[in-house]
């Protein structure tokens, strides 16, 4: 049975709804060594056996230090509003607390310059996970000095580019970096303790916050905010222990954040479930996190069934699955955006992720890619949905522009809607990028 797909036009939408594709730098640029650049703990922690499925690493990627120019020609050629990329941090200051790497800032302001020639909005994402070594050596996010130099990078970056940002976000999801760095240890810097994973949120949160005031002291203008990674999180039966087990998970994923950011404070279920591993908060911290934004970033892919057994399987539901094992589950993403409308004081928000990882074959230069065409198709009308029903959304970005590494997944998973080749970097548009760019250019 095949989910039939909704009839969309860019019309639906207001004149000024952003429209975007979105990248990292980890996962494209490749050159880690290059004009000056320092390592970061991604850098380091593909070099550990073992971790990444294919054994890959981002040394080359998809060389988009050196084809800059002709990938934002392709980003224009879509007819996006917006580009959501980031910067690398050890890139533009290599140890994170040391001298600023000329080169690097050269780099980044090109491509900022480069994308206001060719009519897109700069949105620049600070920190997508790249840490720089160097700084991990010193205790990284755990170290509560981390937060006074992600601060000193963010007014770095505005006093060199600021003037042409339209929109900076601080951290791109510090649930992940959090928990799936620190926790369970499968992302980069592979640590596995709770405690150390529940100080590192607060300091990426804390970060977050000082970093926000920083840039409005500088006088920027470009919209400020951070990028979350969200999902309802569905009992898998009304049963007692996975209803309870459901809110705890919601509490550890939204509430931990949404709670701090809007409503100064941890939500005292997951402080009591933490206990002796609560983090460690001073005086100021949560006015300090609770500083207002100007937009709220949502990254969206599936919800989660969350059973107390863990003997839920994704498979058994009867969706769509994704070739990341998750399900198609467009709804949820309704369900999300309607609920943080209605909780919490939210800003705009923005769809700064979502898409879908599939088996495309590549055939005669072709890419027909049905199954991520369908997923963007469906989310997007979700997206007008929630709108319908009185949320302020202000943009949808698809991850990903291209097919880049995947983190622990390597480039196993294939995102983009452009596809890459990585033995001659040769870029194809798959016909998803085809529709969109066809919705885009919808006129009536
Ligand atoms: C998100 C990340 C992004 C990409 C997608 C698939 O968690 O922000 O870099 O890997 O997942």
């Amino acid at each position: 049975m095949t989910t039939p797909v909704p009839l969309l036009s860019k019309s639906q939408f207001p004149d000024d709804f952003v429209w975007g594709v979105a990248t990292s730098a980890f996962q494209i640029e490749g050159a880690p060594l290059q004009d000056g650049k320092g390592l970061s703990i991604w850098d380091s922690f593909c070099r550990q056996p073992g971790v990444i499925a294919d054994n890959s690493n981002g040394d080359v990627a998809c060389e988009h230090y050196a084809r800059w120019a002709s990938d934002l020609d392709m980003i224009a050629n879509l007819g996006v509003d917006a580009y959501r990329f980031s910067i690398a941090w050890p890139r533009v200051r290599p140890t994170g607390d040391g001298a600023w790497n000329t080169k690097g800032l050269d780099f980044y302001e090109g491509l900022v310059d480069g994308l206001l020639e060719r009519g897109i909005k700069p949105y620049l994402t600070l920190n997508h996970w790249d840490l720089p070594d160097a700084l991990q050596a010193k205790g990284g996010w755990a170290h509560r000095d981390t937060v006074h130099r992600f601060v000193e990078y963010a007014e770095g970056i505005q006093a060199r580019m600021g003037d042409r940002l339209s929109s900076i976000a601080t951290h791109n999801e510090p649930w992940v970096m959090a928990v799936l760095g620190h926790e369970t240890g499968v992302f980069a810097p592979g640590i596995k303790n709770r405690a150390t994973a529940a100080q590192v949120s607060h300091h990426l949160l804390l970060s977050h916050g000082l970093a926000v005031q920083a840039l409005r002291a500088q006088g920027s203008k470009a919209t400020l905010g951070i990028v979350l990674n969200l999902s309802p999180m569905h009992p898998a039966t009304s049963g007692d222990a996975d209803t309870t087990q459901a809110k705890l998970e919601d509490g550890r994923l939204l509430r931990w954040y949404m709670d701090p950011l809007f409503k100064a404070r941890y939500p005292q279920d997951v402080l009591d479930h933490l206990g002796v591993d609560a983090p460690k908060v001073q005086a100021d911290d949560l006015q300090n996190i609770a500083v207002p934004i100007d937009f709220l970033g949502v990254n969206y892919y599936s919800r989660s069934v969350v059973s107390a057994d863990q003997s839920w399987k994704t498979e058994s539901s009867g969706l769509e699955i994704t070739d990341m094992g998750w399900e198609v589950y467009p709804e949820g993403l309704t369900e999300l955006l309607v609920r943080m409308h209605r909780d919490y004081a939210v800003p705009p928000l923005y769809v700064t992720e979502n898409g879908g990882a599939f088996k495309d074959s590549f055939e005669n230069g072709r890419v027909h890619d049905q199954g991520r065409t369908h997923y963007i198709q469906r989310h997007i009308a979700a997206v007008a949905e929630a709108m319908r029903q009185g949320v302020r959304m202000q943009g949808y970005m698809v991850w990903s522009l291209m097919d880049n590494f995947e983190w622990a997944s390597g480039y196993e998973k294939r995102f983009g809607i452009v596809h890459v080749d990585y033995d001659t970097q040769v870029r194809t548009l798959k016909d998803s990028a085809l529709w969109y760019r066809g919705f885009l250019g919808q006129t009536e």
